[in-house]
């Protein structure tokens, strides 16, 4: 999970990395007073997930308490690199910036172990830096047991280049910065710039966060999780611990198992083509040992989404039991047609495997006017894509 600039903010805060004081809104006239007490003047701050937001105009000083409420105004709904600005930071004045410098921790999986990556030029987008000018920028690899003391943060200052009158400062930053990483189980934390201003301090001015999702369980993350940007049928799936993915076809797709699902994804891709180029609308994973109930779960979502044309269940029973994948599409079906949710859209059915006999019976059986069954998976995808063409 990546985190926003004030997440990431309030979060070197908690750690004793040095940040200026900042306070995120979403409504224009919240500038002015946050604005007049931070001393009448701001740093109107766009939050979005994405970098470059200065380059953007999506960063701006403010002069004065309406100013603030002026910019905030031309921000919020701005679109950056494909981001609507849903909310902005006012953040307090950096004194007079002299240096902008970029520092941050990562984790390097090509070489097992965690990288330090610093530049004296920072402030533009390091990439680029490191590009055109590769020798300005330091790579330092950490260890996972031994992390970052005084003196390997003395090591990466020196790697670096960081001039004498900041080396203290910069290696205490770098301490902080590396309890910040650790503690929070970050996959990156990065600050750029990391500014050194008139009165000598050197302040984190920009923060990037990425949190490893594996670790949430040993945290209370609630509320980092940026719930506007959800898909809510995205929401609904995580909810029911479905694994739900939005794409931009028209045949919903509902399978056992990460593999079967792609490799679904691509048979129904390649006879789409037949069908005036229809394609996947979505990607459900019902995962194995799968029950009616999560079967009845997985086609309510399929089903919320508009643009399914077509449904596609691609069943090979292993652990689960086609009988039960079965019994799952006919009750779900039954489930939401006592609802009063009227379902139109045809399903095509493939089962294989563990007692596939019996699941092709169920639904025979059934006879249910918007299933079919076609029990070969290149079969089933045409036909899957030739009722979604026929919409
Ligand atoms: N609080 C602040 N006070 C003064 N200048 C700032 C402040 N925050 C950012 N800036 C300036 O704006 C530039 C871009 O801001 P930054 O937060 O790094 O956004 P981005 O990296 O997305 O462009 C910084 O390099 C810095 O020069
Ligand atoms: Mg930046």
């Amino acid at each position: 999970m990546d985190l926003f600039e004030y997440q990431a903010r309030d979060l070197f805060a908690k750690h004793d990395v040095p940040v200026l004081a900042g306070e995120v809104i979403d409504t224009p006239e919240a500038a002015r007073e946050i604005t007049e007490r931070l001393g009448g003047k701001s740093v109107v701050k766009a939050q979005v997930k994405v970098g470059g937001r200065g380059k953007a105009g999506g960063v701006k000083l403010a002069a004065t308490p309406d100013e603030a409420v002026a910019r905030a105004t031309d921000i919020l709904g701005m679109d950056i690199k494909g981001h609507t600005v849903h909310k902005v930071m006012i953040a307090e004045t950096a004194p007079e910036i002299l240096e902008e410098y970029y520092v941050s921790f990562l984790l390097d999986r090509a070489n097992r172990t965690f990288l330090s990556i610093a530049s004296v030029e920072g402030g533009m987008e390091i990439e680029e830096v490191a590009a055109t000018r590769p020798e300005a920028v330091a790579k330092i690899a950490i260890d996972a047991i031994d992390g970052v003391d005084e003196a390997k943060a003395r090591e990466i200052v020196e790697a670096a280049k960081f001039p004498a009158e900041v080396a203290d400062k910069v290696a205490n930053v770098l301490v902080k910065l590396w309890d910040t990483f650790i503690k929070s189980d970050a996959l990156l934390v990065e600050v750029n710039p990391l500014a050194k201003v008139a009165s000598g301090e050197v302040i984190a001015l920009d923060g990037k966060v990425s949190l490893d999702d594996n670790a949430e369980f040993r945290h209370d993350w609630d509320e980092l999780h940026d719930k506007a940007a959800a898909n809510p049928l995205e929401a609904a799936a995580k909810e029911k611990g479905l694994n739900y993915v939005k794409l931009d076809g028209e045949v919903g797709i509902i399978g056992n198992g990460a593999g079967l699902v792609m490799s679904t994804l691509d048979v129904v891709a390649y006879a789409g083509e037949k069908h005036g180029g229809v394609k996947p609308a979505n990607f459900l994973d019902i995962g194995g040992g799968a029950s009616a109930q999560v079967m009845a779960n997985g086609l309510e979502i399929i089903l919320g989404d508009p643009d399914v044309k077509s449904v596609f269940v691609n069943v090979f029973g292993g652990i689960t039991a086609c009988d039960e994948v079965a019994n799952g599409i006919v009750q779900a079906l039954k489930l939401l047609e006592d609802r009063g949710e009227k379902v139109e859209k045809p399903l095509v059915v493939r089962l294989d495997g563990n007692n596939a006999e019996l699941g092709r019976k169920i639904l025979t059986d059934a006879a249910h006017p918007l299933v079919q069954r076609v029990d070969t998976m290149d079969g089933a995808a045409d036909k899957a894509a030739e009722l979604a063409a026929a919409k």
